[in-house]
């Protein structure tokens, strides 16, 4: 059922046991069987300030594969939460309830909130506790997200199923009459790979590279379904994806070789659609993109290997190929029914996205991505089930008592990110939605130019973000950037800032 077929990936005899990985499990994947599982619409209960929303996190069990029984954690169901939806304006509360018997923390990813109420490493809640921020949405339309933030923790609990999705909308894109029914033909995707034990559990951090190299699963889960199919009625569907996977990147592409039409970023829509015959996504990336079809056409949505991070060349990209990321594997098969006709037109223009230029007073921090410890070699970080405070940002690794940044309220800044490391990093950003400068000097990719909240850094690159910290000035609560890979964040590839 489950592949446990290994790949070797050329290193020496000693090494070549604990190098051992599993891979996705084509033939599994090729059935697509299941019917996609379409998250449920929570939309709030009208309250005194604003809308009220219930998030209740508990443990549960989930049958992803036939016959097996996984623990799972989720958010008013076994795993995964429901869809937010709510409208840029709109005043929300979050009423999150910790029912299980461990702490969590709940993170808004992609919203623009005060620090204190956003969820990361410092609101934890405990077991038993209920947890209830409040604010106005003040943002663009939008695909965000939501996932556990505990320190050190995060990894684990993600994967146990705690994140769920966060839908914005606003007047702007409405008015572009893109396709939006929720389920029809505006379908969320969450894009998640998983090991499972054989008695039906998760299996985590059991090979050794995972904690280095990214946990890497052998079954892709969509909203939690494995071999997952879904129909569609209408000649034009939207798919908004959230890579919502530990560490795997995807590079996504229709199987049958007709562009994808790319709308949206993390942050906004894009400005103009971008045709693209494949887009490469990182954890916590999420893209919005038009499929169109024809009547009883089928084809799939697949991750065909990435460019940059599988090349296993040289002793330094070694470890870079051992990331994975090699592979060819559908992700989902688009079964066209009898379709309703629909408007195919799109604007050449969608939204306006505010697009700052560095001026000469523009202020320029660097945050270099680093494993302090590499100069121990392979063998001495290999060897280590966990990797505390192995990995890390300007030489340091994230300490919750440290503040590493203090950003100006009102300031206009630019982000350089280096990247010295074999591997590639998406790195992430709280509080703000930056716009991607530039990539080694180059211009940012076409799906980058729209909001973005997370970028990936590629091995030997630095790219330039730049954002404006309009908003929540607070010495007190400090906002979080990291690596989006779990397990180096949770490996300490994360600093602090405050906005004063
Ligand atoms: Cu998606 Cu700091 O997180
Ligand atoms: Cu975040
Ligand atoms: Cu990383």
């Amino acid at each position: 059922m489950i592949s446990r077929r290994g790949i070797l990936w050329g290193a020496t005899a000693a090494s070549a046991a604990i190098l051992c990985r599993p891979s996705v499990g084509l033939a599994e994947a090729g059935r697509f069987v299941n019917p996609l599982k379409i998250p449920a619409l929570l939309e709030g209960t009208p309250g005194s300030g604003g809308k009220i929303y219930d998030l209740s996190v508990a443990s549960g069990k989930s049958e992803f594969l036939p016959g097996m029984s996984t623990p799972t954690i989720g958010i008013n169901g076994p795993y995964l939460g429901p869809t937010i939806r709510c409208r840029a304006g709109d005043h929300v509360t979050l009423r999150v309830k910790n029912a299980l018997n461990e702490p969590t923390t709940m993170h808004w990813h992609g919203l623009h909130v005060p620090a204190s109420s956003d969820g990361g490493p410092h609101q934890i809640v405990e077991a038993g506790a209920i947890w209830e921020p409040s604010f106005e949405i003040k943002q663009k339309a939008s695909l965000c997200w939501y996932h556990s933030h505990l320190m050190g923790h995060t990894g684990e609990q993600v994967l146990r199923g705690l994140a769920g999705l966060f839908l914005i909308d606003d007047e702007e894109s409405r008015s572009l009459r893109l396709p939006s029914e929720y389920g029809v033909d505006d379908i969320p995707l969450i894009l998640q790979d998983r090991r499972f034990n054989s008695d039906g559990s998760f299996d985590y951090l059991s090979a050794m590279p995972d904690a280095m190299m990214g946990y890497k699963g052998n079954v892709i889960l969509v909203n939690g379904t494995a071999n997952p199919n879904v129909v569609l009625r209408r000649q034009r569907t939207r798919l908004r994806i959230l890579n919502g996977s530990n560490s795997r990147i995807y590079t996504l592409g229709r199987d049958d070789g007709v562009d994808l039409i790319v709308i949206g970023s993390d942050g906004s829509l894009l400005e103009r659609p971008a045709r693209l015959r494949r887009v490469r996504l990182g954890p916590g990336e999420r893209v919005e993109m038009l499929i169109d079809m024809q009547t009883n056409q089928t084809i799939k949505l697949m991750s065909y290997p990435d460019r940059v991070t599988s090349r296993g060349m040289g002793p330094g990209m070694m470890m870079g190929g051992m990331a994975g990321n090699a592979e060819t594997f559908p992700i989902i098969e688009l079964r066209a029914a009898q379709l309703e006709t629909t408007d195919l037109s799109l604007p050449a223009r969608l939204v306006q996205v505010p697009s700052w230029i560095p001026a000469r007073d523009t202020r320029t921090r660097t945050f270099t991505l680093d494993m302090p410890m590499m100069g121990m070699g392979m063998g001495g970080m290999m060897g280590r089930r966990t990797m505390d405070g192995l990995m890390g940002i300007n030489g340091r690794s994230m300490s919750k008592s440290r503040i590493d940044v203090q950003v100006p309220l009102g300031s206009i800044e630019v982000w350089e990110i280096r990247n010295t490391t074999p591997l590639a990093h998406p790195f992430h950003i709280h509080d703000i939605q930056f716009r991607v400068l530039d990539r080694d000097g180059d211009p940012s990719l076409p799906n980058e130019r729209g909001l973005k909240d997370t970028v990936l850094v590629d091995p030997g690159s630095a790219v330039r973000v730049i954002a404006e910290f309009a908003d929540f000035a607070d010495p007190h609560h400090p906002y979080m950037y990291h690596c989006h890979i779990l397990e180096h964040e949770d490996a300490g590839m994360m600093g602090q800032f405050v906005v004063v």
